[in-house]
């Protein structure tokens, strides 16, 4: 099996998303500088795994600092912090993962900087593991609401490569259905331009034996409108208060169609990707990449012509009217979003 993230010590090992899924290569990034340049590449991406590579390399900067005075280890780290935050905008659990090593090195500040240096190592280590854990509670939650039968429409990649590794949270859904013996089978778009449904669903799907149908994003209202598709699972990269949720490009198109059509809409994610702090979908920065992307295909083959106007935002808002369920490690809330999303980050 595959590992998207792993910590070795002295790198942060990653799988080159990119590369899939044609070669299966690893890199070892020895700085945090050479993480957050990952982070931005998207070598890594999908929220969960952004946030655990965060974490992973702020480690890695504590580590590598070498100043024996406490006051310059705390410029020098809160730097690195800065330097990985500033990667990409949208997926929330990059500042909750960040944050958190803040506070743990703000909690230990008193140690010896060598034991405090382990101290953060070993919380983010402790951040991919429980994402380990939290994907598979997510799935387990999930999978009583697909049935025996179900074809399943998922967007962009929500899998094992989008998180710590193992389940992922939309296609975690899927695995454990599938593990409980239902016949599930998934339509996956292609999802324009990165190609993260067409590179790596399709590839982490087919390596699970889950029977995965290739689509491109312009055949999604045809094939809901065909009767193909029963259920919508996807990912969420930030889900305000009120369960306005920001995913990958061309998400909020396939909530409007599954609206019209009836089918219900669930989003899956982990609690630390909903941000209680902003009011509404409308206050979620909207990352705009490289224009290359949509000009040419994986920055390789040009299909557009030269110098032609373009937009290029990767994330849009499904708005919490169209979402039928945010299944979470503590269980699935049922609209209305704000009062269920708070209950269950209150149950912890
Ligand atoms: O730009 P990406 O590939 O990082 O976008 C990823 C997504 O939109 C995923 O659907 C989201 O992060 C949920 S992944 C568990």
């Amino acid at each position: 099996m595959f590992k998207t993230v792993e910590w070795r010590g002295d790198a942060v090992r990653l799988i080159e998303q990119g590369k899939l899924p044609m070669d299966e290569e690893y890199t070892e990034f020895t700085t945090y500088e050479q993480v957050a340049s990952a982070i931005k590449r998207m070598v890594v991406r999908g929220a969960p795994a952004i946030g655990v590579t965060a974490a992973m390399g702020a480690a890695l900067a504590a580590k590598n600092i070498e100043t024996s005075n406490r006051d310059a280890f705390f410029r020098e780290f809160e730097t690195a912090l800065k330097t990985l935050e500033s990667t990409r905008p949208t997926a929330v659990n990059l500042f909750w993962a960040i944050q958190r090593m803040r506070d743990c090195a703000m909690e230990n500040s008193d140690l010896p900087l060598e034991s405090l240096k382990d101290k953060l190592v070993a919380e983010a280590v402790a951040v991919y593991e429980e994402d380990l854990v939290i994907n598979k509670t997510m799935g387990e939650n999930g999978a009583s609401l697909l049935d025996d039968g179900d074809t399943v429409l998922t967007h962009c990649n929500a899998g094992a490569l989008a998180t710590a590794g193992g389940y992922g949270t939309a296609l975690g859904v899927i695995k454990a259905a599938h593990l409980e013996g239902k016949k599930i089978s998934v339509f996956a778009d292609e999802t324009r331009p990165w190609l993260q449904g067409a590179r790596l669903t399709a590839w982490e799907l087919m390596k699970e034996g889950i029977p995965v149908t290739l689509i491109s994003d312009n055949m999604a209202g045809h094939c809901m409108k065909t009767g193909k598709i029963t259920k919508i699972v996807v990912g969420a990269d930030r889900i305000a208060a009120n369960g306005d949720t920001a995913n990958k490009i061309g998400t909020y198109t396939l909530a409007v169609l599954a609206k019209r059509h009836n089918i219900p809409f669930y989003v899956t994610a982990p609690l630390s990707t909903i941000d209680f702090e902003l009011e509404s979908g409308d206050l979620i920065p909207i990352e705009e990449r490289d224009t290359a992307e949509v000009t040419h295909i994986m920055g390789v083959h040009q299909i557009a012509p030269d110098g032609v106007g373009v937009f290029n935002p990767a994330f849009d808002v499904t708005p919490n009217d169209l979402i039928s369920g945010v299944i979470t490690e503590r269980g699935v809330a049922y609209p209305p979003l704000p009062q269920s999303m708070k209950k269950l980050k209150d149950s912890g």
